[in-house]
């Protein structure tokens, strides 16, 4: 197994895959269908014909370069295991950052009315209600596909939110002490230079207009006759526009605050009226 271990790995590499040496473990473990303890105790064993053959066809579909969490059908996320598909957004680490701020804004709140704004796999909608399970979560998207992955996702892990087809707030009637999106912030431009991965996710979940802001806007708009006196908004955005959005904010009577990823990029909206 160390010899294939040492093939995949190089194979990926020559793909032009950043992290091929995780990536051939995570398609070793999904094969052999073991935890990362199982994989190193397997190191002396030959795979059998069928597993040969489902790791052969998994290789060739990553070295097209399509995302290694659609070969897996899943992926970890704020510490939910979320069932990921072309029909939505791969929930992305620096959105797991816009949960701890939606949780750390919740602290102290009983019973808060939440709403998610383009949910894609329902990644922070569940992720609130696992960690306040008192919190009533409403989740939107405007895609009827990503709507029944998120009703998935909620099966799964026997989570209870409402799901609300809408473009935006249209087919929203109720006011919530806090409304989180991470909505589409792409400049539609930079699909000419997009990693081949990011093209298999919708481009709906992707882009927004020239500037990326399209989207966001249109929210912001719409947003303060639904919620609650003394509400929140949390957005994620594109770090070359939250300070564009954060300036036409505030000059339209939002205080708003900005806060950074893990990476020291401003990406994420804190604004109240
Ligand atoms: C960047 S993805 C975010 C998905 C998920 N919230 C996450 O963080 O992983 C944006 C989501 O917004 C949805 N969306 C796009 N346009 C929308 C609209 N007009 N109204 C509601 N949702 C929309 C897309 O379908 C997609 O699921």
């Amino acid at each position: 197994m160390s010899q294939l271990q040492a093939t995949l790995v190089c194979a990926l590499a020559a793909a032009g895959i950043d992290s091929p040496l995780p990536e051939t473990r995570a398609l070793l473990r999904h094969v052999l269908r073991l935890d990362w303890t199982g994989l190193v105790l397997a190191a002396g064993r030959r795979l059998t014909g069928p597993e040969a053959e489902q790791l052969d066809a998994l290789l060739r579909r990553r070295l097209a370069r399509e995302p290694l969490q659609h070969l897996l059908g899943e992926v970890e996320w704020g510490g939910l295991r979320l069932l990921v598909s072309p029909a939505a957004l791969i929930p992305r680490p620096e959105t797991e950052s816009l949960l701890l701020l939606v949780l750390s804004e919740l602290e102290g709140r009983l019973s808060p009315q939440v709403l998610d704004v383009g949910t894609g796999t329902g990644a922070l909608a569940l992720g609130i209600r696992a960690a306040r399970p008192d919190a009533a979560v409403t989740a939107s998207d405007v895609s009827r596909e990503a709507l029944a992955l998120a009703r998935r996702n909620a099966e799964q892990t026997g989570l209870e939110v409402r799901l609300v087809q809408s473009d935006l707030l249209e087919n929203v009637a109720e006011r919530f002490h806090l409304i989180v999106s991470n909505p589409p912030y792409l400049p539609g431009a930079d699909r000419r230079d997009a990693q081949p991965e990011v093209n298999h996710d919708p481009d709906l979940a992707l882009y927004s207009g020239p500037d990326g802001l399209d989207l966001a806007r249109r929210l912001v708009t719409q947003v303060p006759t639904h919620l609650e006196a003394g509400g929140t908004l949390l957005l994620e955005l594109d770090p070359r526009n939250v300070q564009v959005l954060a300036a036409e904010m505030t000059a339209t009577g939002w205080t708003v605050r900005v806060h950074s990823d893990l990476n020291g990029r401003e990406r994420f909206l804190w604004a109240q009226r």
